[in-house]
């Protein structure tokens, strides 16, 4: 096995784009090309206009610009690089199962498949190929299956090398992270896999946050650390409601416990709910393979944290109509955000989507501004719940590119995102144009309390009275 000169990522996505554009700004020697199916998303990446990345992430473009075309590469020509490359990333979408045994819980895992496939087909010379997709514990045993029976005698060597990055803050997460964890085969040619592609990061990060597992390990450490901190923010949501019920603020109570450095004040901020295409379906597969190993309590215990998050949604949706004298039907609704959290245009599973379908059972009138989604992206969202036509999404939602769009007459503003701009607007003049008497329900604690209801709001928001 040689130096690693050459890299192939299959999927360009949240995960591909920036991880193979900091590897390529980080190792100039190294040529990598980042190829999907998708050719849109390919020409969004390759377009001269940066701002048209399919992509949005502070310090990417940046990157993209200093790289592209000179040792990072995008294309549609899977073959061609698979070919070429000494290390495949599998770095496509693992989403939750939507049919089948399964279904609802499991991880769909036909675009790996489809990539093993392939990989198994093209490959001409020895490879290691990397699992940077999250995967349930033991999918390499899959994947080498499929290379081993199906290759032309060409040896690969498996890797896990789940990816940590958080969107909104993915370039900074990838070159500081707190560490790379890198999974393999305790075999000699394994180890040498590993310690190649620990080679890889250790171009800027120090040796030592560079971790080596088994394989099975550093599949179940991703689902793991994901559920542990999906787990810390239900927490803390189910007790913003009890603080709710007792003018304790929860605020003050995540300080309290953060200060003790067993509990750590990191990710104990309450808010309308987690979203994000990740830790729900983590979660889930999660509790999927327990309940297949016939861990039922395990199962159970993880479940929980879904079933929480479900509930904050709700609450929130429902305090918005029992706050507007239990009818929102033709009020018209403000919603400041609509991306899963701020600095980042991916809206999967966004809370937004669930608290709007709830609105708009309600027969409520929705006009929806983010910063950085797009209005198809809104309609999509909505669409895809199927809970109405799109006709009717279409009649009761509008989306609008800027926030005092429609302002007037307003019954609510509900914030949803923690975009830092909605911190700096002029909320006196939105205030003096909606009617009154005008609510403001903040589900993402953003904004100065006292300010707001000496303005003259009726000011609510998660967990606190
Ligand atoms: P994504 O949906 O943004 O990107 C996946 C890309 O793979 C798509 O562009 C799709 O067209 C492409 N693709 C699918 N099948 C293909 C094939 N056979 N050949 C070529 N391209 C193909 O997904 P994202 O968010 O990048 O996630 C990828 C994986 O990384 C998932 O397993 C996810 O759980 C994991 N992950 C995601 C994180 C995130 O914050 N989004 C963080 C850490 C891990």
């Amino acid at each position: 096995m040689k130096k690693i000169t050459k890299i192939c990522c299959i999927g360009a996505g949240y995960v591909g784009g920036p991880t193979m554009s900091v590897i390529a700004k980080k190792c100039p020697h190294i040529q990598v090309t980042v190829v999907d199916i998708n050719h849109d998303r390919i020409a969004q990446w390759n377009d001269s206009n940066l701002d048209n990345l399919p992509i949005y992430e502070p310090g990417l473009k940046e990157i993209v610009a200093e790289t592209r075309n000179k040792n990072l590469f995008f294309s549609t020509e899977v073959d061609k690089a698979i070919d070429e490359a000494d290390v495949v990333f599998i770095s496509v979408n693992t989403p939750t199962k939507t049919y089948g045994k399964g279904k609802g819980q499991a991880a769909d895992l036909k675009f790996i498949e489809l990539c093993a496939r392939n990989i198994a087909k093209v490959a001409k010379t020895d490879k290691i190929v990397v699992e940077k997709s999250t995967l349930p514990v033991r999918t390499a045993g899959a994947i080498k299956n499929i290379l081993d029976n199906t290759g032309n005698g060409v040896n690969f060597e498996i890797l896990s090398n789940p990816e940590f990055l958080a969107e909104g803050t993915a370039i900074q997460d990838l070159l500081h992270a707190d560490r790379v964890l890198i999974g393999g085969d305790e075999t000699p040619s394994g180890q040498k896999a590993k310690n190649l592609l620990s080679e890889v990061y250790e171009n800027w990060l120090p040796k030592d946050r560079i971790l080596q597992t088994n394989v099975w390990s550093s599949e179940l450490s991703k689902l793991v650390a994901n559920a542990f901190l999906a787990q810390r923010v239900s927490s803390i949501n189910s007790i913003s409601a009890l603080c709710e019920k007792t003018d304790a603020n929860v605020e003050e109570v995540a300080r309290a416990i953060g200060y003790d450095s067993r509990i750590g004040y990191k990710f104990l901020n309450s808010s309308v709910g987690f979203g994000g295409s990740c830790f729900q379906k983590d979660i889930l597969n999660l509790v999927y393979i327990s309940q297949s190993l016939g861990l039922q309590e395990v199962a159970d215990y993880w479940e929980q944290v879904i079933i929480m998050n479900d509930y904050q949604k709700r609450r929130f949706a429902d305090n918005i109509i029992s706050t507007l004298y239990n009818t929102v039907s033709g009020k018209k609704i403000i919603f400041y955000g609509w991306a899963f959290k701020k600095d980042t245009n991916d809206t999967r599973e966004s809370a937004a989507i669930y608290v709007a379908d709830a609105l708009l059972e309600e027969r409520a009138e929705l006009t929806v501004y983010d910063p950085q989604v797009k209005e198809q992206t809104v309609f999509r969202d909505l669409d895809y719940l199927n809970t109405r036509t799109p006709e009717e999404n279409k009649n009761l939602v509008k989306v609008v590119k800027d926030p005092l769009a429609n302002i007037e007459n307003a019954h609510a503003i509900a914030i949803l995102t923690e975009w830092d701009e909605f911190k700096t607007y002029d909320w006196q003049k939105i205030y003096d144009k909606m009617l009154k008497p005008a609510f403001l329900f903040d589900g993402r604690r953003l904004l100065d309390k006292e300010k707001m209801e000496r303005i003259g709001f009726n000011y609510y928001r998660i967990g606190q009275v």
